[in-house]
């Protein structure tokens, strides 16, 4: 017999708004996500523009990305932005001593990065350098990219080439201070932030929306630390606060930091272990948010996951400091059961950027370095049928009889998720089943409208292991899915490991 699952969608009460950003994206100078990713040179045979390879544009554009962060992750603390701007062959190079050691000739620079964000129709979200970096050293960047009119960063940056000035909205100060950004303790970063935020100027009517760089996982006293600060009076005639979000970075790692687990080698103990690391980010939304809630009632600062993702030990033979794996069904329902949970916390979660966009971590997109061929990963697939919920209203799920579960260890996971929206006069629903084999049926009790010209997808394939390759492109992918009417609504088949996607038009 098949589990039934009971879900109560009232269609006619709009909760949260899912703001897009929380489908957002990360790229760091990192392995191949810029070199060899994004960026192939102008030389390249590949067709290009700028040197950015065009169908990894088209293929990201076809996800409606909101945002890009760059250039880190722990990068950012030791980049230094004006080795990046002018003419390539004058532009000093620098050692990426935090990911494989490797030279970096700043051929891919700010200029470029903007000439990205707008091909791909994103936000940028640049990360300054607090950890290495000064504080005029950010304060000019601000001016260099986000100034019209007339001053010293204004002619430097038309002298290069750009004469009117970029959009810049989202603005980290450092990243991961407690680690790879100095290794600060909390309110030694807190200090730095105020200072690093106060210089980082709102120029003509753009406005930043600083981010402050957030706790490791769990740590809510690092969170507590910062909101304390809003409290600090500043500068009476500059009242403004010095950020106006705190992040905080959390990575599904199953294993243990030296063996985080094989990407593609796994069993079923394996994948529940992971489902339960990865649902942990709904513990943690609620636990930093309630941090915030006692400081901030009124939800004005934000919260942002400016980092998540599976992290698998790397793909063998490739180097450890490149952060290369393989991307599997199991990264796939990773992915959905994050959306899910963001989905349910839109209210105080408002950014979440995926690690990384391509060829490191959980990417959206793999290319071959040899044959430069071109491959979209199962995760890429949950980004593309998921995207109707951007700036949707969420619509809560009631469960009346509650999900189905298993006992992993002494953890208990709750194997189907789902979550739903609605914008536009549309209704889209996610449904995930967890389970390695087992299907599962959720029954839709669909109140307050009514769905019609109704079509579903599903993303599965025979095992939990299986990926997408050069040769076979299309061993996961989104295929059309049948759904049953029922007199209250609807009733989905949800296949063992599968992520499903129905949605129709609201009367
Ligand atoms: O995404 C890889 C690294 O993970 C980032 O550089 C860092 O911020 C985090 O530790």
């Amino acid at each position: 017999t098949v589990t039934v699952v009971p879900a109560v969608v009232n269609l006619d009460v709009p909760g949260p708004v899912i703001s897009r950003h929380l489908y957002g994206h990360f790229a760091e100078h990192l392995g191949r996500c810029i070199y060899g990713g994004f960026y192939v040179g102008e030389d390249s045979e590949l067709p290009n523009e700028g040197g950015i390879r065009l169908d990894v544009v088209e293929a990201l554009r076809a996800l409606d990305i909101p945002n890009l962060r760059w250039p880190g992750g722990c990068f950012a603390d030791e980049y230094h932005w004006t080795d990046g701007i002018g003419p390539k062959d004058r532009r000093p190079s620098m050692v990426n001593t935090h990911w494989g050691n490797v030279e970096e000739n700043n051929h891919f620079g700010t200029h470029e990065f903007m000439a990205l964000c707008e091909l791909l129709g994103a936000e940028p979200y640049i990360s300054g350098n607090v950890g290495s970096g000064t504080v005029r050293e950010m304060s000019d960047w601000v001016e260099y990219l986000t100034r019209d009119g007339d001053s010293p960063m204004v002619r430097l940056r038309k002298q290069n080439g750009r004469e009117q000035p970029w959009r810049v909205r989202f603005w980290g100060l450092g990243n991961e201070a407690w680690g790879c950004g100095g290794h600060m303790r909390a309110e030694q970063y807190a200090a730095e932030a105020r200072r690093f935020g106060t210089y980082c100027r709102d120029h003509g009517d753009n406005r930043l929306y600083r981010i402050a760089a957030g706790a490791n996982g769990a740590d809510y006293a690092w969170t507590e630390t910062l909101m304390k600060q809003l409290g600090e009076p500043g500068c009476a005639y500059r009242p403004q606060p010095f950020m106006q979000a705190v992040s905080f970075h959390y990575y599904t790692i199953p294993g243990t930091w030296q063996d985080k687990g094989n990407a593609t080698v796994f069993d079923a103990g394996d994948h529940y272990r992971t489902m339960v690391q990865a649902a942990r980010v709904e513990e943690l939304i609620i636990g930093h948010s309630n941090v915030m809630d006692c400081y901030d009632p009124g939800r004005s600062v934000g919260l942002v996951l400016d980092e998540w993702g599976t992290w698998w030990n790397v793909e063998p033979g490739t180097e450890p400091g490149f952060l290369h794996q393989q991307n599997t069904l199991r990264d796939a329902l990773v992915a959905s059961l994050h959306l899910d949970v963001f989905h349910r916390h839109a209210a105080r979660l408002v950014m979440a950027n995926i690690a990384q966009t391509v060829n490191v971590l959980q990417a959206m997109i793999l290319t071959d370095p040899d044959t430069k061929a071109l491959v979209l990963t199962p995760t890429y697939h949950v980004f593309e049928m998921n995207k109707g919920h951007q700036d949707a209203a969420s619509l809560r799920v009631d469960l009346p009889d509650g999900l189905p579960t298993r006992a992993v260890g002494t953890d208990t996971l709750a194997t189907v998720s789902l979550s739903a929206s609605r914008k536009a006069g549309r209704a889209l629903f996610s449904l995930s089943n967890l389970d390695a084999d087992e299907p599962a049926d959720v029954e839709l009790d669909l109140r307050g409208g009514t769905l019609t010209d109704v079509r579903a997808r599903v993303l599965t394939a025979a095992r939990l292991q299986d990926h997408n390759t050069p040769d076979a492109p299309d061993a996961v992918a989104p295929r059309p899915h049948e759904v049953t009417p029922t007199a209250k609504g609807l009733r989905v088949r949800l296949p063992a490991h599968s992520f499903i996607t129905v949605e129709g038009a609201l009367s």
